[in-house]
């Protein structure tokens, strides 16, 4: 079989990696793929956005499976024009892409099927805003209709900050037409946690937990990033919290869109807010987390191109995935200067070492290859990624791993997985009644 990977990211580099580890036989090929991922895949220096020149690529190559990694490609149409060729895809067509890109569309059609979501105003122009902000008083949340890269959220705690917020959006048209229109919504406080799942437009298969980091900085403050580290299990979701999720959230969504003939095939990844009043979604992404990607593939069992060639026919003829019992941790090393500036071109040392540990895998996120060796090529450089008996062995060996590379300025938080290890010593030690399968859950279908 011969499968092409769209991407050129940490993500693509995990999932090419485990369509060679799960089916040996398998060619990979990856567009735009990257010097890191040409130790697994064979690379076409295609930009993942050039649409017509990766469905002539798949033409060619008699590619049998696509898999497409970002966002950018699927609402641009990347299935739709793959499939007008009858190419096979997988991945969800621009209509149901719109789930990520944009904001309005998620939140409207949640509000129609009675997704658990923030309540919210769409608001067009500075007054329309400051009255919704009124209405819901602060801290309030403000968020570009279009894609942003993670950037077009903006949270306003004080009147200042939401003065700054609307000029952005209004006056100074940070966000282009992206900001045109703008969800305003209620700020709801609790922990973090994403679910991911596959659906082949009728059923959803629920991949294990997992649990991203987004802030750059230790005990999760400042700027957002595309993620600074990820584990699976999550150690946040209970048993019966994933399950709410899955039927209030997960299959609602698809059941939803196919209810509106805008069936949704694809990766389904839902970002929620454990709140008191139980989970509530902050966004929906039409992809694979990254990097949550990278924990979760190191976990999945299942031949992953056989599984999702028969997703895009419309049919997973399974009920579930098998995930091993072990955790896995991905820890990213940002460099100097990440989310704002990232500086390029420093030379990283220690990667050799890295990758000999036990029950680790690297995978490349923004690195080139030179002749002298590896160099910083991205914000987000390398994932360094190991599997252990339990969530705590997972992290240990990641970290011992992470530790031997180095760079100047290299960014590596040391917090990852901290707080969800402090709740199970606490368990552990009987002070509280956190139950055992917050610690050790996995979804399961
Ligand atoms: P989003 O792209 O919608 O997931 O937003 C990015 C980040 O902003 C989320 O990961 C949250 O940390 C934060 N956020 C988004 N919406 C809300 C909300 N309604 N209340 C509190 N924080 C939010
Ligand atoms: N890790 C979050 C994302 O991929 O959007």
């Amino acid at each position: 079989m011969k499968v092409l990977v769209i991407g050129g990211g940490g993500r693509e580099h995990a999932l090419c990696w485990h369509l060679r580890a799960c089916s040996p036989e398998a060619e990979v090929y990856c567009a735009p793929g990257s010097d890191g991922i040409a130790q697994v895949a064979d690379v076409v220096r295609i930009a993942a956005d050039e649409v017509h020149e990766l469905a002539d690529l798949a033409r060619d190559l008699k590619i049998d499976l696509t898999i497409v990694g970002p966002e950018l490609p699927l609402s641009l149409g990347v299935v739709d024009e793959f499939q007008n060729r009858g190419l096979r895809i997988f991945g969800p067509r621009k209509a149901a892409a719109q789930l990520e890109s944009s904001k309005v569309f998620a939140k409207e059609f949640m509000r129609r099927h009675g997704i658990p979501t923030a309540d919210f105003e769409v608001v067009h122009d500075a007054e329309e805003a400051c009255a919704a902000a009124a209405r819901f008083g602060l801290p309030v949340v403000l968020k570009a209709d279009g894609l942003a890269a993670g950037k077009g959220v903006l949270l306003a705690h004080t009147k200042a900050e939401l003065d700054d917020a609307i000029a952005a959006f209004f006056e100074h048209r940070k966000f282009g037409a992206g900001g045109d229109r703008v969800v305003v919504e209620q700020f709801l406080q609790g922990e973090e946690v994403s679910f991911i799942g596959l659906s082949d437009g009728l059923r959803l298969l629920p991949l294990a937990t997992a649990k991203d980091y987004k802030r750059i900085g230790e005990g999760d403050i400042g700027p957002n990033t595309g993620g600074m580290g990820a584990h699976s299990p999550s150690g946040v979701a209970d048993a019966s919290t994933a399950a709410l999720v899955l039927e209030r959230v997960m299959h609602a969504t698809v059941a939803g869109m196919a209810a509106e003939d805008n069936p949704f095939v694809g990766f389904l990844y839902a970002g929620l807010m454990l709140t008191d009043d139980g989970p509530s979604v902050l966004e929906f992404n039409v992809r694979l987390g990254d990097p949550e990607a990278q924990a979760l593939l190191l976990r999945l069992e299942d031949d992953l191109a056989r599984l999702l060639l028969r997703g895009a026919r419309g049919d997973f003829e399974t009920t579930r995935l098998d995930f091993k019992k072990e955790a896995a941790a991905c820890l990213v090393l940002a460099a100097e200067g990440y989310p704002e500036s990232a500086v390029k071109g420093a030379r990283i040392s220690g990667l050799d070492v890295a990758a000999t540990h036990e029950g680790v895998e690297i995978f490349h996120a923004g690195t080139a290859k030179t002749e002298t060796g590896w160099v910083v090529a991205g914000g987000r450089v390398l994932n360094v990624c190991a599997s252990g008996r339990d969530l705590r062995h997972a992290l240990r060996r990641a970290y011992d791993a992470a530790r031997r590379i180095d760079w100047p300025g290299r960014q590596l938080r040391g917090d990852i997985g901290r707080r969800v290890l402090q709740a199970e010593n606490i368990q552990h030690s009987g002070i509280t009644s956190i139950p055992r399968e917050v610690l050790g859950e996995e979804s399961s279908g």
